[in-house]
């Protein structure tokens, strides 16, 4: 790691807000997958925040059939569901527009036709109303979560492991990361996934993965631990699946112990790189930032999995280091993450005008070379 890391634009490494910084009264709308979701929340002017309301309608039921996220029915779904979820998010609040500060809406990265719904109804609200609107990344979303949940403060570590994305990011300050490493193709949680679907078990693949583990051997099946020798915080997940795959063809056909052991030797595969990796990211950190308390925040749909969190919770033990892990209601996507992103950002003036784009892809580290799991998140399927 160099010394670069530690950056240099004072104005970006704010940690709490300074006292005479207002607090913020923010409408965020999250539409970038399949969860349609609003949210109010206030930051005080402490920096301190509070959520006001969380609505979040998921829409696994009507992806289920297709085994993945299809994109299609996912724009027309948010059309149908988020008029009515901000309705209740305001209502649930005790808030009217008037009284907002700002509106904030994913701007990206993500499937782009929910990308546009929710963007565009952020936009007339905040016409309609005379607001500021806020255009966030998803992924900055992710990465401030923890600062709502537990008041971390800048800098510190996020692992972001979901469907869509894998990625160490090295948090500076609200607008400033830095990609430590990513993976190089599947994304953890879609590498769940498509195990899940070849084993014949139910979607979402994760939490089934999880579930038949939980009576299988994970060493009976010697799963290949990929890029582990290699320096660096890369990771590749495609490879461990398609072992799964070749390792179920040789036992075919499988029994329940058979499948509840390939999900058990997968998971020990996935939380030994995992773990691996967030060792060296905190060993790293302790490079560049001597005597700061390094912290590993995790966020995504995957950091639900006990098994991988425990191979985090190990990892951050050894060197000393905190493992933030916000409520699980709080790591998948929600609209609270994207409004207090929003407010975040509009107490430091960073607001955008009506006619910002919705991105498909967007990075967090805009110098990082592109990679698949990276400024991305695509269809599930
Ligand atoms: O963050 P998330 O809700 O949505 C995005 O992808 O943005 O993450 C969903 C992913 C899915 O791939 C799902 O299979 C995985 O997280 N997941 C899990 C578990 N619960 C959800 N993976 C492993 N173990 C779990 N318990
Ligand atoms: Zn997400």
């Amino acid at each position: 790691m160099s010394n670069e890391l530690a950056g240099d634009d004072p104005a970006l490494q704010t940690n709490f807000a300074p006292a005479d910084v207002a607090g913020a009264l923010v409408l965020g709308i999250e539409t970038s997958c399949d969860e349609t979701a609003a949210a109010v929340i206030r930051r005080k002017a402490d920096g301190t925040g509070e959520i006001l309301s969380n609505i979040v309608r998921s829409q696994i039921e009507d992806h289920a059939a297709f085994g993945g996220v299809v994109p299609e029915i996912a724009a027309r779904a948010h059309i149908a569901l988020l008029d009515g979820l901000v309705r209740t998010a305001m209502d649930e609040a005790g808030v009217a527009f008037d009284d907002l500060d700002a509106v904030a809406a994913t701007a990206g990265p993500g499937l782009i036709g929910g990308v546009i719904v929710g963007l565009m109804t952020a936009k007339a609200i905040a016409l309609a109303a005379d607001k500021p609107l806020v255009a966030v990344n998803h992924l900055e979303a992710h990465a401030l979560t923890a600062r709502l949940t537990d008041h971390v403060s800048f800098p510190y570590l996020m692992l972001l492991v979901s469907g869509g994305h894998t990625q160490f990011v090295l948090a500076r300050g609200v607008g400033d990361y830095v990609r430590l490493g990513s993976t190089i193709d599947d994304a953890l949680g879609e590498a769940f996934d498509k195990t899940a679907k070849l084993l014949g078990l139910a979607y979402p693949g994760g939490p089934a993965v999880e579930r038949a583990a939980k009576t299988g051997n994970g060493s009976r099946f010697d799963l290949p631990r990929p890029l582990l020798n290699r320096p660096g915080l890369d990771m590749s997940f495609a490879g461990l699946k398609t072992a799964v795959r070749v390792a179920a063809e040789r036992a075919a056909p499988l029994s329940d112990q058979d499948v509840a052991d390939l999900c058990a030797s997968f998971q020990e595969a996935a939380a030994d790189v995992v773990s691996q990796r967030a060792g060296r990211a905190l060993a790293l950190f302790e490079e560049e930032y001597p005597g700061v308390e390094p912290v590993l925040v995790i966020a995504g749909g995957v950091a639900a999995n006990q098994r991988i969190r425990e191979g985090l919770e190990q990892a951050a033990e050894a060197v000393g280091a905190r493992l933030v892990a916000p409520p699980p209601q709080l790591c998948t996507d929600n609209g609270a993450m994207i409004a207090w992103a929003g407010a975040e950002r509009f107490v430091l003036g960073l607001v955008d005008e009506l006619d910002v784009s919705p991105r498909p892809r967007w990075p967090l580290d805009a110098t990082a070379q592109p990679m698949l799991g990276d400024g991305r998140k695509g269809a599930k399927v």
